[in-house]
């Protein structure tokens, strides 16, 4: 039997955690377990969806869609659903959605992050950050009430910051998110490195002297390719790197500030990492537009310092 399922005192749900630990507002609680809701459909379809045909005719020659928009359609439909979301900013849409402007949240996302993973059975993962109010253009992620994001790996993760710490959840058999872990810390000082974007090397001395950096101080190098599973790790290991740079490809990096730094930002702050675009905090880096993108470095605060200092001086 799941043990799950019996009593016992030291089963938290994700429910259970928001109201009792967090004590978050009881609108911003259904919506965040609303979002979890639209997770466990990415979850199932992640499972179920052949891979490799995602996108064309599955065996029983129905149409499939590809993950990432049927993942985009979970988010809408729950977010709408909730009644709760003024406005959302999606990876998958060109520009702010407008659903009920007098609701009390806005909502960015990456409903499925590091997609094209999933043929490989590589870990993806979808990221979330939610403001108060009906605006997110103009808004700081300093300013989101929570951030989370959920880790598609051989077992799915919750992770959810909203103030009080860092805490880690696993969907359980029947379909709960309950809580792994508390408080998660990210320390000081970093032994694994994740280098984003490394092709941007040739064209960025900066970024080859980080990476020389790195190999010189022989840290464990840990990159996966998704942003979700290789921040994640840093959360769950306690400490490391991760970095996402621009070349001449993307002069900014690759990343978006509204729906993929930012969220981040939140979390790995909050369990005292810290989060750079080399001249500032992440966390004070206004978004401008939708599709927005940024330099990132995070992870361990010594060594956001010390890789931020080196393109200062680059
Ligand atoms: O959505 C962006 C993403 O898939 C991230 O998850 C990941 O960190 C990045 O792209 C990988 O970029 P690159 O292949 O350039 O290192
Ligand atoms: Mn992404």
């Amino acid at each position: 039997m799941d043990s799950s399922l019996l009593p016992s005192q030291s089963r938290v749900s994700l429910n259970h955690h928001l109201y009792a630990h967090a004590k978050v507002p009881d609108g911003l609680r259904h919506l965040i377990l609303d979002i979890a809701r639209a997770t466990k459909y990415i979850h199932s379809a992640i499972r179920t969806t052949e891979a490799g045909l995602a996108g064309t005719i599955n065996q029983f020659g129905e149409e499939q869609l590809q993950l990432d928009v049927l993942s985009n359609e979970m988010f809408e439909r729950h977010l709408e659903e909730s009644r709760l979301v003024a406005t959302f900013v999606s990876e998958e849409q060109e520009n702010v959605v407008e659903l009920n402007l007098k609701a009390p949240y806005s909502v960015v996302f990456d409903p499925l992050d590091g997609s094209s993973l999933v043929d490989a059975n590589f870990a993806i993962g979808s990221i979330v950050g939610i403001y108060s109010g009906n605006q997110v253009i103009g808004r700081k992620p300093r300013e989101q009430v929570t951030a989370l994001y959920v880790l598609y790996g051989p077992r799915t993760i919750l992770v959810y910051g909203a103030g009080n710490g860092v805490h880690e959840f696993i969907l359980n058999d029947v379909g709960e998110f309950i809580l792994l872990r508390e408080n998660l810390g990210v320390g000081d000082d970093a032994k694994n490195y994740s280098p984003g974007n490394l092709r941007a090397v040739t064209d960025t001395p900066f970024y080859r002297k980080a990476m020389n950096h790195w190999l010189d101080a022989k840290l464990t190098l840990r990159y996966s390719g998704c942003m979700v599973a290789d921040i994640h790790h840093i959360l769950s290991k306690g400490q490391g790197i991760f970095t996402n740079i621009g070349g001449s490809k993307y002069p900014e990096g690759k990343l978006r500030l509204a729906f993929e730094c930012g969220p981040f930002a939140y979390l790995v702050t909050q369990a005292g990492g810290a989060a750079s675009d080399g001249a500032i905090s992440i966390m004070d880096r206004p978004i401008e537009t939708v599709d927005q993108r940024t330099p990132l470095i995070i992870g361990s605060k010594n060594e956001v310092e010390k890789v931020a200092g080196i393109l200062k001086n680059a």
